[in-house]
């Protein structure tokens, strides 16, 4: 069942590149020029009248709404909050029928989640449900649901169905913007043939694994270590951080790149561990000042970077693990990939149960 690979969450980490196949499968037109999501049934005058959105999700599925805010305002211009499910039921957020509340979740059960769902829905706001399972409560209860076909996932620490929700996203912001009229056909057409290439762009990660391994080794010394990023690539860091808290129990934290100098900078010591996102190209000079004030205290800085610019980015870090390039709003999908096998080694080498982490469930049906 584990198809020769030694862990569940192994073999769902090569299952990637076809869970992005599977979830983007009749949702692009043949030419490759639009997405197309009938499916979901939302009409273009309801589209139109979306005023402002908020995703709501718990634990990863939280950090593909990190994602998918940004997805969504840079696509659609449509203001985008997202919030852990646990506290957005108790803030009394403004939802108004003009909201879109949109719902994620891996397994369609977690609770905080589906009772957002029905908060929404009795503010008359319409919920839209991202979800891995067909005929979850989530599925059932939502005006309209998206499917992330990543297959069953069986390790508690997601992978694919991450992935698979950030897919879901780039499919959706660029429904809402093809409808709304507020990206040109010419971006279009450039998103949807750079996630063709995702696939094999993470098969190409994949194959990298044993540089990977060492990386974790070395990491798995260490008691504390941070990750660091801007945009997108803070989004991912915060992804990567909970992955290897929860199975590796190493302690880490993410941090905006520039936000350390207002606190955290106090903690990075001589040996301390630091991965850095740099996939940003707009931010890479602001980032690696940031990279550079964490050296001069000591730190040892893996770079996580695009194929092309190592270049530029080498001079900074101690390490670097290059990535392919894609346009810079896809690098979540391809940069969670190193990340993901980092804390699968990080858990392997301190001697962790990798599929089933000490307290955690896979799917969290209490409050
Ligand atoms: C972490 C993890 C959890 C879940 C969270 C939400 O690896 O798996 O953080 O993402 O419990 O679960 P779903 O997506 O089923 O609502």
């Amino acid at each position: 069942e584990k198809a020769g690979f030694d862990h569940f969450m192994l073999k769902e980490i090569h299952e990637q590149p076809k869970a992005y196949r599977d979830t983007m499968r009749g949702r692009v037109s043949d030419d490759g020029q639009s997405v197309t999501l009938g499916e979901i049934g939302m009409s273009a005058e309801q589209i139109k009248g979306i005023r402002k959105v908020q995703i709501v999700a718990c634990g990863t599925a939280y950090h593909a709404g990190l994602v998918g805010k940004t997805i969504i305002e840079r696509l659609a211009r449509i203001p985008v909050e997202t919030d852990v499910a646990s506290e957005y039921r108790y803030r009394s957020p403004i939802i108004t029928p003009d909201t879109l509340v949109i719902v994620v979740s891996q397994s369609g059960e977690t609770a905080d989640t589906l009772a957002a769902l029905r908060e929404a829905q009795r503010n008359g706001a319409r919920v839209l449900a991202i979800t891995n399972v067909v005929g979850s409560s989530v599925a059932r209860e939502a005006d309209h649901v998206l499917i992330t076909w990543a297959g069953p996932e069986i390790a508690v620490a997601s992978t694919k169905a991450y992935t698979s929700q950030l897919i879901a996203f780039y499919l959706f912001g660029i429904y809402l913007a093809q409808t709304l009229g507020t990206v040109e056909q010419a971006a279009v057409t450039e998103l949807l043939a750079a996630m063709n290439e995702l696939p094999e762009q993470v098969e190409s990660v994949l194959e990298q694994s044993a540089v990977l391994k060492q990386v974790a080794e070395s990491i798995a010394k260490h008691k504390n270590l941070f990750f660091i990023g801007r945009g997108v690539d803070y989004a991912v860091a915060q992804e990567g951080s909970l992955k290897l808290k929860e199975i590796s129990y190493i302690h880490s934290e993410a941090y905006a790149a520039g936000e350390l100098k207002h606190g955290t900078l106090a903690l990075i010591e001589d040996g301390i561990p630091v991965i850095a996102l740099v996939t940003q190209e707009e931010l890479y000079e602001k980032t690696l000042s940031n990279i550079k004030e964490v050296k001069a205290r000591g730190a040892h800085v893996l770079g996580i970077a695009n194929a092309g610019s190592e270049v530029e980015v080498s001079k900074s870090v101690d390490e670097l693990f290059a990535i392919p390039k894609t346009l810079p709003l896809l690098s979540p999908a391809i940069s969670v990939i190193p990340l993901q096998l980092i804390s699968y080694y990080a858990s392997l080498a301190v001697g962790n149960d990798v599929d089933k982490p000490r307290n955690l469930a896979k799917s969290v049906t209490v409050e």
